[in-house]
């Protein structure tokens, strides 16, 4: 068992959190989860960095105690966490007691040892960002970081000899790969390396900025916040406090961060470590960031993207899939709602919603809705166990590397392979033939035990849908307790358990359908007003889990001994399907072909006079007149219809 320890950076309490706090802390918990799953002791760290001029100044314009506002404030993101499903081990606030402590004794102890230093200091100061530049820093007179206005400044202040480190600072990175990654971050803070490093202003007059960790060297300055945030990742884990705990944690396995915070935590930190006399941390993981149909995402712009808005919308699981699945490790990505709803419809909906949905839905059908008796080893399910074992290995290779989105990709050739077989296997063939019966049996086992793989697999990044799909397949035992171990041997699920099949866990969802419902309100007084309703009615959701979509007609001929039904082949667009309507007295077969008409397409399979009906046709019917109902002009084979 090994242990893994990952943080996300703190987020300023001033910010109202948006989709790329909550990407970092998202992929920061599904690694928690990973390393859970995979056996590990984990600890997961995040916070909030309360300290300094902004969260001042926001106070002071709301008539409140800085610490009040920031009281407040962190409400927010602990709610926003707990929505999203977070499973951080700790929360840390710079505010704290624990906190403010840890930080003075240290800047004693460096003062005591000569790493800090009075110094008169002018420079330029930018004031949203609290951060000193050189003259040669400056971009066009401005900051280099984010562009503002900065002010000259001339005052005594303390320093840290952040400089004296740097020969030491480029052997460590050189020498260890994995410290900065991925590659062309390491690139950048080595190219930064290549001037020289200046020490680090660590110090701020109490006449200019009051709310920060006091000096215990000299009462009339407050800590710089940036020194006071980074010591938050050994606070939490009991340094000065719990020796025996804090050595089981420090070094940090991960601390995962955005592409804005590079230099502080490349640079600043492990020289920090270096003088404290700590271990630097294994990894320093920056990602790219999220922009918004190519945009920055920005208050003025109104177009910062709301986590919770959308979680609401399409629900946590997807929400959390897609941005994991989404970003490319270490490059930009723009968020984009239309392809939120394409990947969902395409791998969630389909891909893995129908694999669950087809064989639990078989498994009521063909094998009574319990799990079947097959013997170990029978060669049917073979392909389906290789290729699970296989996706064990390639998980937790992906895992080792941090990298939740491979993870998934490794997931989904499972998820592929299972749908293969099962078109392969076509257990509605197996099922015509009496000799064939253990044959389907295997076939169903096979996609059952494969189910159960996937929910242990999809846990961390899909606890609730993965629960589901748990509780669908009939599987026993706490899901939350299943451990990468158990994979290992194949089938866990035991023969005689119930298959519980509840319908579909991702139903589809169509772009015009979302927008019409944007307003949140709005569906709030109609549910409201559905369930005051007679119970004979359905309400909105539940007919949203109609699956109704235009299908084209491919192919058509009678069923044969009857003269009032017609097996169809139609195209979803994703899928082919075969139906059996009750038709064929009002069209004929070659009328029908190339025709779009309307199928509802999550409908349980059943036999019509032998013959497999995978759905149902809309058609208008009375007085002996039957008319098929067909979209008003060409939509694209498998259009959702809302
Ligand atoms: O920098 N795309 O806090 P912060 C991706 N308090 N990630 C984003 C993002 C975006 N558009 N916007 C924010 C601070 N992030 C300091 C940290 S740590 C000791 C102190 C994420 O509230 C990303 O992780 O400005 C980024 O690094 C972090 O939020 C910055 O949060
Ligand atoms: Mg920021």
């Amino acid at each position: 068992m090994g242990k893994f320890y990952i943080t996300t950076p703190i987020y300023y309490v001033n910010d109202d959190p948006h989709i790329g706090h909550a990407y970092t802390t998202i992929m920061a918990d599904v690694l928690a989860r990973y390393h859970r799953t995979a056996g590990d002791e984990v600890l997961f760290l995040t916070g909030t960095d309360e300290h300094g001029q902004k969260v001042e100044q926001a106070a002071k314009a709301r008539g409140v105690s800085p610490q009040a506002h920031c009281d407040e404030m962190v409400l927010r993101f602990q709610a926003q966490w707990q929505s999203l499903n977070i499973s951080h081990d700790d929360f840390i606030r710079t505010t704290e007691a624990r906190h403010r402590r840890v930080v003075q004794e240290i800047l004693q102890r460096l003062w005591d040892a000569g790493e800090i230093y009075a110094d008169d200091y002018e420079g330029w100061y930018c004031v949203p960002d609290e951060r000193f530049w050189t003259e040669k820093d400056l971009v066009e007179g401005k900051c280099p970081e984010c562009g503002r206005e900065v002010v000259r400044i001339s005052e005594k202040n303390y320093f840290f000899r952040m400089g004296r480190y740097q020969e030491w600072l480029i052997q460590h990175i050189q020498t260890h790969p994995r410290f900065i990654r991925p590659g062309t971050r390491r690139n950048e803070v080595l190219g930064f390396l290549k001037n020289p490093l200046n020490d680090l202003c660590i110090s701020r007059p109490k006449a200019r900025l009051s709310w920060g960790v006091p000096l215990p060297f000299d009462g009339a300055y407050v800590c710089y916040v940036w020194f006071d945030a980074l010591i938050n990742y050994i606070t939490a884990p009991g340094y000065l406090q719990d020796d025996g705990e804090f050595n089981r944690w420090w070094p940090a396995s991960c601390h995962l961060i955005g592409k804005d915070i590079v230099t502080t935590h490349c640079v600043y930190w492990p020289t920090m470590l270096k003088a404290i006399g700590l271990p630097v941390p294994d990894t320093v993981m920056p990602h790219g960031w999220w922009l918004v149909d190519e945009a920055k995402m920005s208050k003025s712009l109104g177009n910062v993207v709301r986590p919770l808005d959308l979680a609401d919308r399409y629900g946590v699981d997807a929400f959390r899939y897609f941005l994991v699945r989404e970003m490319v490790l270490g490059l930009d990505s723009s968020f984009s709602e239309s392809a939120f709803v394409q990947r969902y419809n395409a791998e969630l909906a389909n891909d893995l919603g129908n694999l669950l949905n087809r064989t639990v839905v078989m498994a009521d059908r063909y094998v009574g809705g319990v799990v079947p008796q097959v013997e170990a080893g029978h060669a049917v399910p073979g392909p389906l166990q290789k290729q699970a074992l296989k996706t064990l290995d390639r998980v937790r290779h992906a895992l080792e590397d941090l990298n939740p989105a491979g993870i998934l990709d490794a997931i989904w050739g499972l998820v592929r392979e299972a749908n293969r077989f099962a078109e392969v296997q076509a257990p509605w063939n197996l099922a015509k033939h009496p000799h064939k019966r253990k044959a389907l049996e295997a076939t169903i086992y096979g996609l059952l035990e494969t189910m159960r793989h996937l929910a242990v697999l999809l846990f961390p990044v899909m606890p609730g849908k993965a629960r589901e799909i748990w509780e669908q397949v009939g599987a026993e035992g706490a899901l939350e307790d299943q451990r990468f171990q158990d994979l290992k041997s194949w089938g866990g699920l035991r023969a005689g358990l119930r298959v519980r099949a509840a319908g579909p866990v991702f139903p589809r969802v169509d772009g015009t359908l979302i927008e019409a419902e944007a307003e949140p309100d709005e569906q709030d007084t109609r549910e409201h007003r559905m369930s005051e309703e007679r119970k004979d009615r359905i309400s909105f959701q539940e007919f949203q889990k109609l699956d109704l979509r235009v299908a084209r007609i491919e192919a058509a001929e009678r069923v044969e001994g009857t003269d009032r039904l017609l097996k169809l082949q139609v195209n979803l667009g994703d899928a082919q399907r075969q139906l059996v309507a009750g038709v064929a007295q009002h069209y004929e077969p070659d009328a029908l072909v190339g025709a779009q008409i309307v199928v509802v397409a999550n409908l349980a399979p059943a036999t019509i006079r032998g013959v497999a009906s995978e759905g149902m046709l809309l058609a208008a019917s009375g007085d002996g007149h039957l008319t098929l109902l067909r979209p008003d002009s060409e939509v694209p084979d498998g259009t959702a219809v809302s």
